[in-house]
């Protein structure tokens, strides 16, 4: 059966024309020159005059994506809760690239609310968070910024346009010279991110600079859930003891000691709501903004259930790193002592 399927010259003829296509297609690919079939080419996306952070004009298709492997998201700089998590997140994509954002990684976040974000916004916004050369903030006008989103499927009919700004929380990635897209999330891990954007997207072109074997992968514990809500909302400006690690995600403080240090009651406020704290002018609070460049913490929208577990780690990873010195007996006479 299966030898006259094969011998059918139909089939056959069919196979080996999908094989030169691949082929082809490959060839473009391998290459990493344009793909002149992508469907994603100066037709599809506008040409968007749009004005960055230092007030110079650039056009969407011609300055921004034109042959370019890129990364967009919509933004806009008074929102709480998702925006400083991607811009955080990208602020760590953009430190392991290095001096590649600006030569071959293009970095753009465009304001949803142009009419607020102004440039000498966007640039306070950019020298906040400490964010280096290569990656532009961009306004324009309003309708033409929602035609953009649309083109870029990031922009969702009645979610988008509410009444809360409440915007679609996502980041897309690609590369319009092979036309290849993809959504990606501002809770992946910058490391993946960054691979996506300096190695596959650029077609492998650049050689893994990284010797490792899978056989020398080290077997790796399941986190718990404290851990992974730690590593996907927390992580990109926090740094838990690994201060090594700190110029990756300095934007907040250390919190290694935190849960002993602060009230828990007060942390467990904190991390539920730090907007209406900071919107209170609860004192701790006000002088943490104050000491962390009046960048606040964003509300990330967490449950009990997930601020517990949350916590629970934090406390577990403190004691791992700084483990309590045992009570010592005489101290512990002391404590009884019904003379004292
Ligand atoms: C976009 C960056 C950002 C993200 C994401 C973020 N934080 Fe923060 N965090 C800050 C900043 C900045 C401060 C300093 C206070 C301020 O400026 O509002 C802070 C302060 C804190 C403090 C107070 C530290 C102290 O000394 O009392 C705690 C606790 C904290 N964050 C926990 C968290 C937890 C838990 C998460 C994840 C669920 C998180 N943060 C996510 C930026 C961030």
């Amino acid at each position: 059966m299966i030898t006259t399927r094969w011998a059918n010259p139909t089939t056959l003829t069919r196979l080996l024309l999908l094989l030169t296509l691949c082929a082809a297609r490959w060839s473009v690919a391998a290459t990493g020159a344009s793909d002149p079939d992508t469907p994603w080419g100066r037709d599809y996306f506008p040409n968007t005059a749009l004005v960055n952070q230092d007030g110079q004009t650039v056009h969407f298709f011609d300055d921004l994506i034109k042959d370019k492997v890129v990364a967009i998201n919509f933004i806009f700089t008074s929102c709480t809760d998702s925006c400083p998590l991607e811009t955080a997140r990208l602020r760590q994509v953009q430190k392991i690239l290095g001096d590649r954002v600006g030569s071959d990684v293009f970095l753009y976040s465009i304001s949803i609310d142009p009419e607020t974000d102004t440039p000498a916004v966007l640039k306070q916004y950019t020298e906040k968070f400490k964010v280096g050369p290569g990656w532009q903030f961009l306004t324009g006008n309003k309708d033409d910024i929602t035609e953009l989103r649309k083109s870029l499927g990031l922009f969702i009919e009645g979610v988008d346009n509410g009444r809360n700004k409440d915007h679609n929380l996502s980041l897309i990635i690609g590369n319009q010279g092979t036309g290849r897209w993809m959504k990606a999330s501002p809770m992946e891990n910058p490391y993946i991110l960054a691979d996506r954007l300096g190695k596959s997207l650029q077609n492998w072109k650049l050689a893994s600079t990284s010797q490792h074997d899978y056989a020398d992968a080290p077997t790796l514990r399941t986190p718990s859930a404290g851990e992974q809500i730690y590593r996907t909302r927390c992580s990109s400006c926090h740094t838990l003891g690994d201060t090594e690690h700190a110029g990756l995600r300095s934007i907040g403080p250390d919190l290694l000691g935190v849960t002993r240090q602060r009230d828990p009651v007060w942390l467990t406020r904190w991390i539920k709501e730090p907007d209406r704290m900071l919107a209170e002018k609860d004192p701790l609070a006000m002088q943490l903004y104050e000491q962390y460049n009046r960048l606040a913490m964003p509300n990330l929208r967490l449950g009990e259930i997930e601020i517990s577990a949350l916590l629970t780690y934090l406390e577990e990873e403190t004691n791992r790193l700084q483990p309590l010195a045992p009570v010592a007996h005489e101290a512990h006479g002391e404590l009884h002592n019904p003379d004292r």
